[in-house]
């Protein structure tokens, strides 16, 4: 789920921190004592009408399109949380698969029913608990092709839990970072950015705005198809209303993919997610994380390191991804990255909104428009600038393992203060 952002490259700061500026109330550590927190609730239609009204801890749990699931079910369905089940860690916790009945929704056999992933929180604070219930909250209401599906949830005792729709392919983070996966090819890259974009768009034209503040590569998952689907609304808020032109929070989310006014004032507004998708579509094109540590100097920070080839479009090729092996139409390769340059203005109000992203990247999926079909194969001269040769280099030694590394340290921090 999300974090807090700052300095600190420790996992479990998320849950140490402060809540919105204020002191955190102990811990609330039974479903049968709702806390007093109180969420905004969005109604599942984009076209709600009314403002959102905050709602207690026992009525978002009590909404009807989430299953309340018992520990036990839980850990029938996942095989004890065996670790031979396990998907992923994250900041909140670990994920595992496990298989439910496709009607009753109780613990079937392993293999058999429909697939699901169990995310289990480690029981480390308030904070943990609060951007579960945030989830709970938004993905219990909101409904999209390009959000993952929530089933239900677990709050017995300390433990909380998510359960989703399982997503084969995992996070796009894994398919681009990770050694392992076959490379993901140019028109996939198109396509997943598409599907992420309208993820995105749908919450920010939602009548009842959404700014879901932790855009990234491992909260994109993939079904079988490539489709992308938004996942982790821990940090999600409602946006502005009525004149005001932002909301003022804590700054919260992950270094390197959040928007540079949002983190120097705390005033957040669905440009920050616009500035978020500019980098992920970075990523998209040169292969490369928001931020690594293991690189020296500018090129720790891939927005500082990409930002002077991308309107070149003669050193484009520099920033690409040396695994797509040059297999890329160059002029939507440039048509992207301008796309996302637009996205990764400094100035908030220069950013474009997410349908108009939608329009110009499905341009360069249009068979019509013949530049996504026409494979270009890029003469691999770039192979003899040096900055490319130490960039792969320096990538194959430094990708961790799939699955079983540990979440990277970069992406772990605590607020800025
Ligand atoms: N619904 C799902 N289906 C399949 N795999 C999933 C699902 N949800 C999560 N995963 C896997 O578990 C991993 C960890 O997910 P998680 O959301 O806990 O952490 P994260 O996104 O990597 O980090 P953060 O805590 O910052 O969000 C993902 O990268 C993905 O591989
Ligand atoms: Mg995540």
């Amino acid at each position: 789920m999300g974090n807090c952002l700052g300095s600190s490259a420790r996992v479990d700061a998320t849950l140490s921190t402060t809540y919105e500026g204020s002191k955190c109330p102990s811990k609330t550590s039974n479903s049968s004592h709702p806390s007093n927190i109180s969420i905004p609730s969005y109604s599942n239609k984009s076209s709600a009408e009314s403002l959102p009204t905050p709602r207690s801890e026992a009525e978002i749990l009590s909404s009807p399109n989430v299953k309340p699931f018992a520990f036990n079910e839980l850990k029938n369905a996942t095989r004890n949380f065996r670790p031979d089940s396990l998907l992923g860690e994250g900041g909140f916790g670990y994920v595992f698969k496990g298989w439910i009945d496709e009607n009753t929704l109780a613990a079937s056999k392993p293999g058999s029913g429909l697939v699901i992933a169990v995310k289990k929180l480690k029981p480390e604070g308030f904070q943990g608990h609060k951007e579960w219930l945030t989830e709970v909250n938004y993905l219990g209401q909101l409904r999209h092709p390009n959000l993952v599906k929530l089933i239900g949830y677990c709050s017995e005792g300390d433990n909380r839990l998510l359960v989703y729709e399982f997503m084969p392919k995992g996070s796009l983070e894994n398919h681009l970072f990770r050694r392992g996966p076959q490379p993901i090819s140019w028109a996939i890259r198109i396509k997943v950015a598409i599907g992420a974009a309208k993820g995105l768009s749908f919450l920010h034209e939602a009548e009842e705005q959404v700014i879901y503040r932790d855009f990234k590569a491992s909260n994109i998952l993939l079904d079988g198809e490539f489709n992308a689907k938004l996942s982790d609304f821990g940090l999600a808020k409602a946006g502005p209303t009525g004149d005001r032109t932002h909301v003022s929070t804590q700054v919260m989310g992950t270094q390197g993919y959040a928007a540079p006014e949002y983190v120097a004032t705390g005033r957040l507004t669905a440009k920050s997610d616009v500035y978020s998708f500019g980098v992920v579509l970075l990523e998209l094109l040169s292969g490369r994380r928001a931020v690594d540590k293991t690189k020296v100097g500018v090129e720790q920070n891939l927005v500082d390191w990409a930002l002077p080839y991308m309107g070149d479009k003669r050193r484009l090729f520099r920033i690409m991804d040396i695994k797509l092996e040059g297999q890329y139409p160059q002029k939507a390769a440039f048509a992207a990255a301008t796309i996302a340059l637009q996205c990764l203005s400094h100035e908030a109000k220069l950013r474009p909104r997410m349908a108009d992203v939608i329009d110009k990247l499905e341009e360069l999926q249009a068979p019509k428009s013949g530049i996504a079909n026409r494979k270009v194969v890029v003469q691999i001269e770039n192979q003899a600038d040096p900055t490319v040769k130490h960039r792969s280099s320096v990538n194959a030694a430094a990708t961790p393992p799939l699955v079983s590394s540990p979440v990277p340290a970069h992406r772990r921090i605590s607020r800025v203060r």
